[in-house]
Formats: C-alpha cells, structure tokens, sequence
C-alpha cells in the first residue's frame, strides 16, 4: 500500500518533470520562431520605408510668371477685357511622371469668380522637366459683368488690384509602368497688378500653394435612366378593349468619362395605382465610358388592368409608376469593382393622346432609396 504510493508519487514526480521540459522547450520554440517573424517584419518594414522615400511623388510646383490685363488704360471697353496667365509648372521628381488629365484655371476676384477656362489639353510631363501654362481669358471666357469689370478698373487706378489664381487639375503620378490613383490638385497663387495692368514685381515668380487631394475618389457616377417614346397607341380603338400595348424606350446614360460599366439583367416593373401592369426584362450588357444606349420595348395589358387604365387615359387622370432594378459594376484602369444595386422609380402621368402629359417628353427615373 505505502510501496505503491510512493511508485505512484514518483511516477506522478516524473511525468511533472517531463512536462516542464516539454513545455519550456515549446515556449523557446515558440520564441525563437517569435523573433524570426519579427525580425522579418522589421526588414520588410525598413526595405518599404527606404523605397516610399526615395519614390515618394513630390506634388508638383507651380510659379506664377506673368499675369496681365493687357491694352487696357481707363478709356477701354469691357468689350476689350482680356486676361493673360503665364504660369509654370515643375514636376521636382526624379523618376515619377505626372499625368495631367485637364487642366481649369479660374480667375477669382474679392472671391468672385471672374472666369474659368481649360488651360491645357491632356498631357504626360516627364520627371525634372518644366511646362509652360500660357493662356489668355477674353471677354467670352470672362463671366464678370461690364459693372464689375469697370469697378475693378476704377480700382486699379487707386494702385493694386489682387487677384486669385486657382488651377484646378486631376493627376496621377508614374512610375515606370505603375500609374497611381487619381488625385486632385488645386494650385492657389494670389497675383497683384498696378496701374497699368501688368504683374507687380513682388509678385513676380512667386510660388503657388497646392493643394493635392490625395486618393480622389474616382467614384463613378452611377448611370441615368430616362424614359422617352412613351405612347398608349388605339387607347381610343374600341377593337381592342381586352387589351393594349404599352410601348417607350429607355435611355441608359453612362456618365464617367473613366469607367465602363456592367449591367446586371435590368427589370422593369410597371404599376398603375398598386396592380402589376406589366413588365420587361432588358438582357445584361456592357456600357463603355461616356455612352448611351436606347432600348425600344412595349408589353401587352390585359383585362381587367387593361379597361380601368384605358377609362383613367381617357379620363386624362392615368399615371404609371414603373420601378427599374439592376446591379451594376463599374470598371476602372481595368479595376472592376463590386456589385452595386441600383433602384429607380418613375411616374409618367399619361395624356388623353397617350403620350407623357404636362407637356413633357420625358421621364427621369430617381433613386428610389431617398
Ligand atoms: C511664359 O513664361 C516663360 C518663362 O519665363 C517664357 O519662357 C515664355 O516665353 C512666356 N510665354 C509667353 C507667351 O509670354
Ligand atoms: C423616338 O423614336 C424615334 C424613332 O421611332 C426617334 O427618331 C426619336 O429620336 C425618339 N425620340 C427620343 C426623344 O428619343
Ligand atoms: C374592328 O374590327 C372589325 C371586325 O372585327 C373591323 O371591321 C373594323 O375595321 C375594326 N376597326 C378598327 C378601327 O380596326
Ligand atoms: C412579368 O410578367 C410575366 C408575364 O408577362 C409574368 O409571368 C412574370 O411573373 C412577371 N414578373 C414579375 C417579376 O412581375
Ligand atoms: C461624351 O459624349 C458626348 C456626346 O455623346 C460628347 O459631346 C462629349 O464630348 C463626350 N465627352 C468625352 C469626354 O468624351
Ligand atoms: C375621371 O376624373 C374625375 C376627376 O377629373 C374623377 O373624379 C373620376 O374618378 C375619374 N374617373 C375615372 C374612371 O378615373
Ligand atoms: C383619342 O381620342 C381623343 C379625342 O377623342 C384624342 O384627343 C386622342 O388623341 C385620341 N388618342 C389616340 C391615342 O389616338
């Protein structure tokens, strides 16, 4: 009894023994295994900081060279009024290009906007390299009045007259074959004229402050639906009294200048007061950028649908809600994003003659969900 007590005590002696070594041998294993992946970490960290620094994009500089409201001494004419900009812009990069996607610049004063124009067509400026932005606003550009334009004159005879310049420009930076996001840059430059409407030297090369935005969103816009061609044709021939035709055409608008878009199968459903009239089914198809499509469909009411829509229309008192639902995915630089519902309504009040009453020709379906 005692004997195999004691056996059994350093029996239990044993196997605490043995699972002490086992376990300090887990938690050194474990450790060891801990400081390689943190090491790894720190390397992979230090290598990614080093490349960021020495590939991080510096935005763009813009200098104001010249600024003019030329030919004009106090006897001139608004219909005279022109405004001249020469700006230049500096990619300060070493191995990152920018691409400008547009260019707006916009001529402010007292923060009023004077005017705004493209400044520039589309263009790549290679790394280290300057590019002039010279460009005149004449008075079809120009949105100030002739009142306006005269008190900026009468206040130019009192010495200076500050404008603001602010270029606006969608970017996006490259690296060798890697294009970065979009981003939106604003270069804001205050500019001082004296009398006789050129630049003052203080302001002269002065640097503008910019603005970049980083990551724009390129969310897509998300398409336009219209109904057109809406027409109820024989609502007034007594032959077909157990049913009518109902035929419009949809209009689906792509609005991004920068994405395609997919469309799921499109259903249409088309209620008169709480009953189902009818509905269609439009095939899922592809949409490229700044595109539109029409679709021409009809469907047939039957009774008893039919005869209280045709009494309403020729009680001129009709109105069809129709609902369209469809998901979506956009397609960006290749970038194809994920599904995104859409859901659309629309009330086409009907005429006596079966057309879109109110004088209207058409019907813009609305988000649903607001
Ligand atoms: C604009 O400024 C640049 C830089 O000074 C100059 O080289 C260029 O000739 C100017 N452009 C015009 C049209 O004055
Ligand atoms: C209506 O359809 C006709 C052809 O059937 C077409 O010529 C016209 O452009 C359409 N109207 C609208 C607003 O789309
Ligand atoms: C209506 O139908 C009758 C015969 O079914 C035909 O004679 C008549 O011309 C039709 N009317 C119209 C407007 O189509
Ligand atoms: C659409 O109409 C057809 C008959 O034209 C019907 O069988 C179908 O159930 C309808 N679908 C919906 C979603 O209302
Ligand atoms: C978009 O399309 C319209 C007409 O279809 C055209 O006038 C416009 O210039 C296009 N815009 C772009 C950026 O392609
Ligand atoms: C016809 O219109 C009048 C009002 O303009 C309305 O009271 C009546 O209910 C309408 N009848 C039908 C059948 O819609
Ligand atoms: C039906 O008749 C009314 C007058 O009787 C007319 O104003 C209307 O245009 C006609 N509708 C159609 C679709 O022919």
């Amino acid at each position: 009894m005692c004997g195999s007590n004691k056996q059994a005590s350093e029996h239990i002696k044993r196997q605490h023994y043995a699972q002490r070594v086992r376990d300090s041998c887990t938690t050194r294993v474990t450790k060891i295994l801990c400081a390689i992946f943190l090491c790894l970490i720190l390397v992979v960290g230090v290598v990614f900081f080093i490349l960021w620094l020495s590939l991080r994009p510096h935005r763009p500089r813009f200098y104001i060279v010249d600024f003019s409201i030329p030919g004009l001494n106090q006897h001139s004419e608004f219909e005279n009024a022109q405004i001249t900009l020469n700006v230049t812009a500096r990619n300060p990069n070493q191995h990152i290009g920018i691409y400008y996607i547009s260019m707006v610049g916009s001529i402010f004063y007292e923060d009023s906007n004077m005017g705004s124009s493209p400044l520039m067509d589309p263009f790549y400026q290679e790394p280290k390299t300057t590019t002039i932005v010279y460009h005149t606003f004449n008075v079809a550009t120009l949105t100030v009045n002739s009142r306006r334009w005269k008190e900026i004159m009468d206040n130019r005879q009192q010495g200076t007259v500050v404008f603001r310049i602010d270029i606006m420009a969608p970017i996006r930076f490259k690296v060798s074959t890697w294009g970065s996001q979009h981003h939106k840059m604003h270069a804001n430059c205050d500019v001082a004229v004296g009398q006789d409407g050129s630049i003052l030297p203080a302001w002269k090369n002065k640097k503008c402050i910019l603005v970049l935005c980083l990551w724009l969103a390129l969310r897509p816009g998300s398409p336009h639906f219209t109904i057109t061609n809406f027409s109820v044709p024989a609502v007034n021939d007594s032959n077909t009294s157990d049913h009518g035709i109902i035929q419009y055409q949809l209009d689906i608008k792509n609005p991004n200048k920068d994405s395609g878009i997919y469309y799921d199968d499109i259903l249409l459903i088309f209620y008169h007061g709480v009953n189902i009239v009818g509905n269609n089914t439009i095939p899922s198809f592809t949409e490229g950028k700044n595109r539109s499509h029409q679709v021409l469909n009809h469907f047939d009411v039957d009774n008893p649908f039919w005869a209280a829509l045709r009494s309403a229309i020729l009680n001129a008192t009709a109105e069809l809600r129709v609902d369209l639902s469809t998901k979506v995915r956009y397609k960006t630089w290749l970038i194809k994003s994920r599904h995104h519902g859409l859901h659309r309504e629309g009330h086409i009040p009907i005429g006596k003659d079966g057309k879109i009453s109110n004088n209207k020709k058409k019907v813009k379906l609305r988000d649903a969900s607001k």
